[in-house]
């Protein structure tokens, strides 16, 4: 296909999708932010290999800055990784990841502008300003994986399941344990599966108000 006609097909697309749906209806927007909560505890339930690829193929498609896409997932699902990665938590934390279908630990890839002509062709050259600079790297893989993070978040809900986000762990013990050969950084861990009610002990926390912590100028 010509550049020209490669065009033309993307926006198509967009015009095609935009005809079919302009903006999601209350039940999307309650699944995903109105209504979720972060889960603590959960059901005997399984979560598949199809499961998560579909989470993957939602999330993959939220942007990053020149398309990095610098996060990196390890799912942990197996009893023998489930207990290579629970010592690493708080306390608070273990018995909810032990008990989760399966834990993600969301990473950065230090070295993502390796592959910057691979997801970044129009300007390749671009990934040159990391080859010297690695805290400006990894500072910059930081950030973009956070953003993946909440992406991963919602992509969760989106598939219909719940999302556990946590902190409360060890980042040198995590990295030790699952990243010492790769050179990844953990950002955060995020348990998946059907959430237990039980686990949810109390209202809603407050949430600002649009002028408490916004301005338009
Ligand atoms: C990045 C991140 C880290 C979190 N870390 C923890 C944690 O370590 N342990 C925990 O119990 N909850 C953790 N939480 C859950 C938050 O405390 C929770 O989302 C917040 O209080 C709002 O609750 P709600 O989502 O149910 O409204 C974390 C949430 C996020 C997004």
């Amino acid at each position: 296909m010509s550049e020209d006609a490669a065009l033309a097909a993307a926006r198509q697309r967009i015009a095609d999708y935009r005809q079919r749906i302009d903006s999601l209806d209350q039940d999307a927007r309650d699944l995903l932010f109105s209504e979720a909560r972060n889960h603590n505890w959960w059901q005997d339930r399984k979560v598949s290999d199809d499961q998560l690829r579909e989470i993957y193929d939602l999330f993959k498609f939220a942007p990053t800055s020149q398309n990095t896409q610098t996060a990196r997932i390890v799912f942990v699902r197996s009893p023998e990784a489930k207990a290579r990665l629970v010592p690493t938590l708080n306390e608070p934390n273990r018995e909810k990841t032990d008990l989760a279908p399966a834990t993600a630990i969301i990473a950065h890839d230090p070295k993502f502008y390796e592959d910057f002509a691979k997801v970044y062709p129009i300007r390749p050259e671009a990934g040159q300003r990391f080859v010297d600079n690695p805290d400006m790297a990894d500072d910059f893989a930081f950030h973009m994986a956070s953003m993946q993070g909440a992406y991963f978040i919602l992509a969760v809900r989106a598939v219909g399941l719940d999302a556990g986000a946590m902190l409360g762990f060890d980042k040198a013990k995590v990295n030790d344990e699952f990243f010492s050969d790769s050179g990844l950084k953990v950002n955060f861990l995020c348990n998946i599966g059907y959430g237990d009610l039980e686990g949810i002990k109390g209202p809603r926390l407050y949430r600002y108000d649009f002028d408490e912590v916004c301005e338009i100028i």
